[in-house]
């Protein structure tokens, strides 16, 4: 009797493994597909989120993970008009809302910890007060703003006697999400906003403990989690970088050596999560000066989770081999509530409208059909 060899048929186990369930801590995720965190600006007045964002997050509770999106700390924190904040009452009792509503419909949700730093403008702060950085150098770009876009301002350079004051405001935001009911908390240190202007010398050129070096460029961001972990355990939370970005007109001198500490640093604290965007965000995934962002994988203790320009190819391929443990897609995600059934089934996706992603009302919003209502 003879035995037949046969090739292992790589292509569809790699796809089982993106639609397997996966352990994030104490939660069990019924696959690896992560809906990244989306500034949609439909709040209300008051950085209240909208009764619609209810139905948005629930549509899309099929996601393994739902990273809710970025939402300010505090008011200082705040850099656009219409994002949601999670400092105070209002805005608990608004969110709770949104997490009992996906937890009925199975799903897990986390909320986003943001604070934007130098990218905002007077008008969007309180009493017209100048934004925050690490040091008083003005980004290139543009603010949105009430009156539209205006040119973005040279921001006060933060004391260092107020660094405990901004620390305690990422924990009392930990406390917040914990009360409204969220999963986790994801640290936004990526994209430009504040802690990654700490980790970057084009941002940061404080001569204080906060400045200079690596370990002290790192610091904002090490106690920051600290202050949040301390909230939730690490079990509960995710970071978010950015390292190879330019997003905010932000850069490094030496983003290999950077991240590569930062990584390393973080695993004092057993975060869940690192989540990564590859490449400059929302564009090219592959840049000249880049670095092979499998160093930071391998660095660090947590899962990982990649993002930026994913399809379903891409991700398979990734979750396949082990390159990433979850994969995060924010545009399809705008487009398509039922992603994860789209992928499954090699079904075509709805295009997302760029008109409607900031700011309006339900159109574009929470009328993006699902398979289900087509067929
Ligand atoms: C945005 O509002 O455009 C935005 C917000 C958070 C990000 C990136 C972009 O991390």
């Amino acid at each position: 009797m003879s035995t037949i060899a046969t090739t292992p048929d790589v292509s569809s186990s790699q796809e089982k493994n993106l639609f397997e369930s996966v352990k994030l801590g104490p939660i069990t995720l019924s696959n690896r597909i992560v809906m990244a965190p989306l500034t949609r600006s439909r709040a209300l007045e008051g950085d209240v989120p909208c009764e619609s964002a209810i139905t948005y997050y629930t549509q899309r509770a099929s996601a393994g993970l739902i990273i809710a999106e970025a939402s300010q700390i505090s008011p200082q924190g705040k850099g656009y008009v219409f994002t949601p904040g999670i400092y105070n009452e209002a805005q608990i009792t608004a969110w709770k809302r949104i997490t009992d509503a996906v937890h009925a419909k199975g799903g897990h949700i986390f909320l986003q910890l943001w604070h934007v730093g130098r990218i905002s403008h007077p008008s969007i702060q309180l009493n017209g007060a100048l934004p925050v950085g690490p040091s008083a150098i003005r980004p290139e770009g543009k603010s949105y703003t009430l009156d539209g876009f205006v040119d973005m301002v040279t921001p006060r350079a933060l004391e260092t006697e107020e660094m405990p004051g901004l620390v305690e405001q990422y924990r009392l935001a930990a406390i917040n999400a914990l009360a409204a009911g969220f999963d986790g908390v994801e640290i936004h240190a990526a994209n430009g906003y504040l802690l990654d202007q700490f980790l970057r010398d084009k941002t940061n050129q404080r001569t204080d403990g906060y400045g200079g070096s690596i370990e002290n460029r790192a610091r904002l961001l090490l106690e920051v989690t600290e202050a949040v972990t301390s909230v939730w355990g690490g079990d509960r939370v995710g970071l978010r970088l950015s390292p190879l970005s330019k997003f905010g007109d932000i850069a490094d001198s030496n983003p290999e050596a950077l991240f590569t500490y930062v990584v390393k640093a973080l695993n004092r604290f057993k975060l869940v999560y690192l989540h990564v965007i590859e490449g400059d965000t929302g564009g090219e995934r592959e840049l000249d000066g880049g670095f092979d962002l499998q160093i930071l994988r391998r660095a660090s203790d947590s899962l990982y989770m990649a993002n930026n320009g994913y399809d379903k190819a891409l991700a398979s391929t990734s979750v396949g081999e082990k390159r990433a443990d979850m994969i995060a897609f924010g545009r399809p995600y705008i487009a398509n509530p039922d992603l994860v059934e789209r992928l499954r089934s090699n079904a075509p996706l709805n295009t997302p409208d760029p008109a409607t992603m900031y700011g309006g009302g339900d159109g574009g919003y929470i009328d993006y059909p699902a398979l289900s209502d087509v067929s």
